[in-house]
């Protein structure tokens, strides 16, 4: 029997998404027979953690702290084992851009972009810049924060007018802002588990024009696919440039990759990574690991195992 801490709640925007991961995942623990612990991440955290003495923290964290490496590198400094990737890994996924930088860098298709710090606006006159990038992106373009996740303060500008008015919402959920080429086609999402793909899953949002904040968690209003209805080249191809991200990331236990089939092209670009994705009973991980006959307790077992020894 394993003492396991289940980290979750916390203070994101993504907090109650994570609670219902947390139960979920403490409900599995129970029943595998180990010996759990739910902490509500706040102020007490390392006080918790010192009272509980996991030999294991379960991280079912998202979003702001949880998934950036801050608690992380916490539970690094307190020696205490976790799940998922390390500290610089979830830095790298946590911020869009940086993670876009280095599948830039490694040849991994992800759509064109640029980025600027509220800084580039207020001190450096980038609205100048605009025109410019909006020649090249083309419209639509779509504004998003850098550092956000859940599909929360992502905007799509049709046309000039609408990118003052983007830059303003996302710039008021961090200081960082990504400008990005849209792509018109599927969603598709891989996820990864100790550095093998599992089946594509695609996302087809019901009703909304894109699949947003409200569609994702609501039961229903959203259709998952999974195994994606795609051709067997293109979901190989997803799983490859998965694992070819998960890589270069250098993510760890597991992670969910989310990607664009364009309609146009046929091209697969990654759009971003998720440390910690969702585990709850509408998430893609779960329903991917389902499909590739791996049940849940059996995934958070998994997930558990796979945590490393503390140095
Ligand atoms: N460049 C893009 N072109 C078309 N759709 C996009 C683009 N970027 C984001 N989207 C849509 O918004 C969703 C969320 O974007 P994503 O970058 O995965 O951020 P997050 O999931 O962290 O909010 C995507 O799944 C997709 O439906
Ligand atoms: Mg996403």
């Amino acid at each position: 029997m394993t003492r396991v801490a289940v980290l979750k709640g916390g203070r994101s925007l993504e907090r109650q998404v994570s609670l219902k991961s947390g139960a979920r995942v403490q409900d599995a623990l129970e029943r595998l027979g180990h010996d759990v612990v739910g902490i509500d991440v706040g102020h007490d955290l390392v006080a918790r953690l010192r009272d509980a003495v996991p030999d294991v923290a379960f991280v079912a964290l998202h979003g702001r702290d949880g998934e950036d490496g801050t608690v992380q590198e916490l539970l690094e400094a307190l020696g205490v084992r976790y799940t998922g990737s390390g500290v610089s890994a979830c830095i790298r996924c946590a911020d869009k851009v940086l993670a876009k930088h280095h599948m830039r860098d490694a040849q991994i298709p992800t759509p064109d972009f640029f980025a600027f710090t509220e800084t580039a606006f207020k001190q450096l006159g980038a609205a100048d810049a605009l025109p410019a990038i909006e020649q090249r992106l083309r419209f639509p373009i779509v504004v998003k924060p850098a550092g956000q996740g859940s599909a929360l303060g992502i905007k799509f500008a049709a046309t000039p007018a609408d990118v003052p008015g983007a830059l303003v919402a996302a710039f008021s959920y961090g200081d960082k802002v990504l400008l990005e080429r849209h792509v018109r086609g599927r969603d598709l999402a891989v996820s990864v588990l100790a550095g093998e793909a599992l089946p594509v899953v695609e996302a087809i949002p019901r009703e909304e024009d894109f699949y947003d904040f409200e569609a994702r968690y609501e039961i229903g209003r959203t259709d998952f696919v999974c195994p994606a209805q795609v051709a067997d080249e293109v979901a190989e191809r997803a799983q490859e440039l998965a694992l070819a991200v998960w890589e270069v990331l250098g993510c760890a236990g597991f992670a969910r990759v989310d990607l664009m089939l364009e309609e146009s092209t046929g091209e697969l670009t990654v759009l971003e990574v998720n440390a910690i994705p969702g585990l709850t009973e509408t998430s893609l991980l779960p329903q991917a690991a389902d499909a590739a006959g791996i049940a849940f307790d059996e995934l958070i077992e998994r997930i558990v195992a796979l945590a490393p020894a503390v140095a």
